[in-house]
């Protein structure tokens, strides 16, 4: 009798896993498992709670990039993960390349960017910011032996930049949008490269991924130059315009955040120090 009992039960169970998992494959797109985890299907009982889709062009280190493992790592990534916890909404990265990365929100295909993306005038009209969560400037490369002293002396030189970035914004007013010396790549680690085998005479980028460039890379013999012409920029989480329900989750997160100290944390273990760079909320252009 206790045989036909727990047969029963068996069956009914049976029955039951097999309701949720398929409540679980309905309409949501289920969390994607991390790379080697089990089948999804495991987990299935919780209902599929929304997931946002966080774009972010992996080629920036420190900020974004992509491990030996092809996992997306960096500061960026921590601080939308520490701040999607306190949220309590669920996130997942895909690499999107900065060419149409904009584009991608627009569209529907990402909820959400992190890519130390500077908050501009011009962008603000096209998508929405968090408040500014890290404080950055254009910063130039050059070969150590070079004589370039400022950012005018790059006025008739090659220069590489980002292509549609802020660096690009800043030696295009130099030189003119139709300047054949400006060279534009589609990742900032390409226009390094191009200055190491001496195919442009400088670089222009954000400062964080510059210095770290400059620090790691033993072999590279560049040398740094800041210019007070450069103004000072913040970066921002980007929204599709009028995603205030998203938004408002992010700033709450944001400042949950940066008064608990875990973006303090998160500083000191990609840049040193306490945290001091962290912006004031209010501070925005
Ligand atoms: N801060 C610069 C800008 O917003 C460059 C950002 C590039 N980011 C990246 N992940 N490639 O224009």
């Amino acid at each position: 009798m206790s045989s036909i009992t727990t047969r029963h039960f068996l069956q009914s169970a049976g029955i039951l896993l097999a309701g949720l998992v398929l409540a679980a494959c309905g309409k949501q797109e289920p969390p994607a498992p991390a790379a080697g985890a089990s089948a999804p299907a495991a987990s299935a009982p919780a209902p599929a709670a929304k997931v946002y889709v966080v774009g972010t062009d992996a080629a920036y280190v420190p900020f974004e990039s992509q491990n030996d493992k092809g996992e997306i790592v960096g500061f960026d990534i921590e601080v939308v993960q520490a701040v999607a916890k306190k949220a309590g909404i669920e996130v997942k990265f895909i690499n999107t390349p900065w060419e149409g990365i904009f584009n991608s929100l627009n569209q529907g295909d990402r909820d959400l960017l992190v890519s130390a993306i500077t908050i501009t005038a011009e962008r603000k009209q096209t998508m929405d910011f968090s408040t500014p969560y890290f404080d950055a400037q254009q910063l130039i490369a050059v070969k150590k032996d070079s004589k370039i002293a400022k950012f005018n002396d790059l006025k008739k030189l090659k220069v590489g930049v980002q292509n549609g970035t802020t660096g690009d914004e800043v030696i295009t007013k130099l030189q003119g949008k139709d300047s054949p010396n400006i060279k534009r790549f589609e990742a900032t680690p390409l226009a390094l490269k191009e200055l190491e085998a001496g195919g442009v005479d400088a670089v222009v980028a954000d400062n964080g991924v510059v210095e770290h460039y400059v620090n790691n890379n033993s072999g590279t013999q560049f040398k740094t130059i800041t210019d007070a012409s450069f103004s000072p920029e913040q970066y921002g989480l980007a929204v599709k315009k009028g995603n205030t329900e998203l938004l408002e989750k992010l700033n709450k997160g944001l400042a949950d955040i940066k008064t608990d100290g875990t973006y303090d944390k998160i500083y000191a273990k990609y840049f040193g120090g306490a945290g001091a760079k962290a912006p004031a909320a209010a501070a925005s252009k």
